[in-house]
């Protein structure tokens, strides 16, 4: 049985964070030119986006471009660069024939101006539909985006004074790029790593993490699968007991 077949579509995540890892090392092992593995990296996004879709998952988080990622070869970084701009205009199409929504994370203000313009447009013209959310984190970073957090409550807090003991997770939470999306469930990483990698820190408190050493430009519907029935066989507590969850 395939594991398309084997997925229990009444517990279908409603968000999965992708580290799309193994790029250059897939590249490396086949003597090509690293980006020609981000290059096949990009048509295996398009293919789990799609596999994503198909499956009826509401939001897929994928870390493109890290903060950190600034400091590669400036030639790696250009090529990259190009990348997201033509795989989103190309793609532009069918993610409005398929009514989704792309949305990005990070900090766009240090994209080239027509990268970003290229992103905004994209994003603009796709934010009214309501099927699957694709995010793209670009030139996001975890840590950065917690501190960004504090420092918009730090600047409300000299604004206008509040109760500071009255604060909930969720008024941090609303400060955070996803203000308006679900935490992940589940947390997918490729290519044999097994860290985080300054990736969406706070919102990954409880998601599930799977890890698999199959590398980016090799992981295909099938494997993506694979996690999303792995993920369905994992008991989540929470911090509480088995016997509390009734399971
Ligand atoms: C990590 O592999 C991958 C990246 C830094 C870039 C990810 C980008 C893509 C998959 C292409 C574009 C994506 C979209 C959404 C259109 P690595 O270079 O760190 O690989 P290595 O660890 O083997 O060197």
């Amino acid at each position: 049985m395939s594991f398309l077949e084997q997925i229990d579509r009444d517990r279908i995540p409603s968000h999965v964070a992708v580290i799309m890892d193994g790029n250059g090392r897939w590249a490396n092992k086949l003597g090509k030119d690293r980006l020609e593995g981000h290059t096949q990296g990009a048509v295996r996004a398009r293919e789990i986006v799609d596999a994503a879709n198909k499956i009826g998952i509401k939001y897929i988080t994928l870390y493109a471009f890290s903060i950190e990622n600034w400091e590669r070869p400036e030639s790696e970084v250009n090529g990259l660069m190009a990348l997201l701009s033509k795989s989103i205009v190309s793609q532009f199409a069918d993610l409005i024939k398929y009514n989704m929504r792309l949305t990005t994370i990070g900090d766009n203000s240090m994209l080239p101006d027509d990268v970003r313009a290229d992103i905004e447009e994209a994003c603009h013209k796709s934010a009214a539909n309501t099927g699957l959310t694709v995010v793209i984190a670009l030139s996001y970073g975890g840590r950065y985006e917690i501190m960004n957090a504090v420092k918009t409550l730090l600047k409300r807090y000299k604004q206008s004074p509040f109760d500071i003991d009255s604060l909930k997770d969720d008024d941090f939470s609303k400060c955070l790029y996803t203000a308006d999306m679900p935490d992940p469930e589940l947390l997918i990483r490729t290519s044999g790593e097994v860290r985080v990698s300054n990736f969406l820190l706070w919102q990954i408190s409880y998601s599930e993490l799977y890890f698999t050493d199959v590398l980016w430009p090799d992981f295909d519907e099938e494997q993506f699968y694979k996690a999303i029935v792995d993920y369905q066989h994992r008991e989540r507590r929470f911090g509480k007991t088995s016997q509390q969850i009734g399971s």
